[in-house]
């Protein structure tokens, strides 16, 4: 298996964003203690993919070149590495690589044991690629820095999810409607309205207008929560909008966003903005393919490039105007 080579789409340098990927063959990869050997099916992109590729995170991604990018994948197992005892071969899996190893535009791929999760025979391998990132920074958008809960205990609470019609928002509409003691306030551009709608949300602002702008509940409600998966907005937007304890999470943080935090702490101000980093849970991506495989959530499908076509998505995804998930179909 080792000898053999695979299809691979990588880049050599920082930059040069969809032109700079080539197409390559290379030895697939072995898996090592604790790893899997993956015959890929389906992979997702995620704007911290091209984020990788314009240097943003270097020195520390990628760690090195030439680079395989994307990270949210599912496949079947095709070889188990020493020390595994919790998968074997022909399980079908969803997982996430390494983000400064990569791996995903790929035939195989090596996945660590600790974040992959098997797929019930109800949820496709398609069904579960778009799902690992973008659903587990929603959950943990609603469940941390909010302290929502699932079971029913929590408080209701007015949440604004901005950039309701992408990767991370459109699960967050669903989660957050799971609840079901949540009033949710959702910003999209308006070819999205009647999508982010039918995601549950139950007021919607156009985020091009003067009130979507100033992110005004047609209801008037405060909010005690923001999911802000949308950037480029001022503090001074959210301000006035938020309650007494009002949070906002920034799931996009910048050095100018941890500096605001801490000084929003230092104020007499109990209004909160919180910056948050995806941390890798395998439980909690157990608990969203459950959701999926009970039909109570769902990644939707923004579009779906062959292999032989990743520049096509990887442009997409540059542009920044998904409807839900941009994926790559391997064996297309
Ligand atoms: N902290 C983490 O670990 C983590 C994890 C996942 C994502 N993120 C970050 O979260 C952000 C969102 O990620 P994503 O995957 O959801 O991105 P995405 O799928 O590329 O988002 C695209 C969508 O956002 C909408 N949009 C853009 N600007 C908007 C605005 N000002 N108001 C309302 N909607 C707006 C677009 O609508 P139009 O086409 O109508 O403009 C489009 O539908 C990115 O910056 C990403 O890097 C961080």
């Amino acid at each position: 298996m080792t000898s053999e080579l695979m299809r691979a789409v990588q880049y050599d340098a920082y930059g040069g964003g969809a032109v700079a990927l080539k197409h390559v063959e290379i030895p697939i990869p072995f898996p090592k203690k604790d790893e899997l050997l993956l015959k890929l099916e389906a992979a997702s992109l995620n704007p911290v993919d091209w984020k990788i590729q314009s240097g943003l995170l270097r020195p520390f991604q990628p760690r090195k070149f030439p680079f395989i990018p994307a990270t949210n994948v599912a496949g079947e197992v095709v070889e188990v590495g020493p020390g595994v005892n919790t998968f074997k071969q022909g399980d079908k899996v969803v997982t996430i690589l390494e983000f400064g190893s990569g791996g995903g535009l790929a035939e195989y791929a090596v996945a660590r044991a600790n974040i992959t999760v098997k797929l019930p025979p109800e949820v496709s391998t398609t069904a579960a690629a778009g799902l690992p990132v973008a659903g587990l920074i929603a959950l943990q958008a609603l469940t941390r820095a909010v302290a929502i809960k699932f079971d029913g205990t929590g408080s209701p609470a007015n949440i604004l999810i901005t950039a309701a019609s992408g990767g991370a928002g459109h699960h967050a509409v669903q989660l957050a409607k799971l609840v079901g003691n949540l009033h949710v306030t959702a910003t999209c551009g308006s070819r999205n309205i009647d999508f982010v709608r039918t995601l549950g949300a139950d007021e919607v602002l156009d985020y091009k207008t003067p009130e979507g702008a100033a992110l005004k509940s047609p209801s008037g409600c405060k909010y005690d929560a923001v999911v802000h998966c949308a950037t480029g907005i001022r503090w001074s937007a959210f301000e006035p909008n938020l309650s007494e304890n009002g949070v906002v999470v920034n799931i996009t943080p910048s050095p100018g966003t941890m500096v605001s935090s801490l000084l929003k702490r230092l104020s007499f101000s109990k209004k909160r903005l919180v910056p948050l980093m995806l941390v890798e849970k395998r439980e909690e991506l157990e608990f969203l393919i459950g959701l999926v495989r009970d039909g109570k959530l769902k990644t939707v499908v923004d579009s779906t490039f062959p292999l032989s076509e990743a520049e096509k998505a990887w442009e997409r995804m540059m542009e920044g105007h998904a409807t839900g998930k941009i994926m790559i179909d391997i064996l297309g």
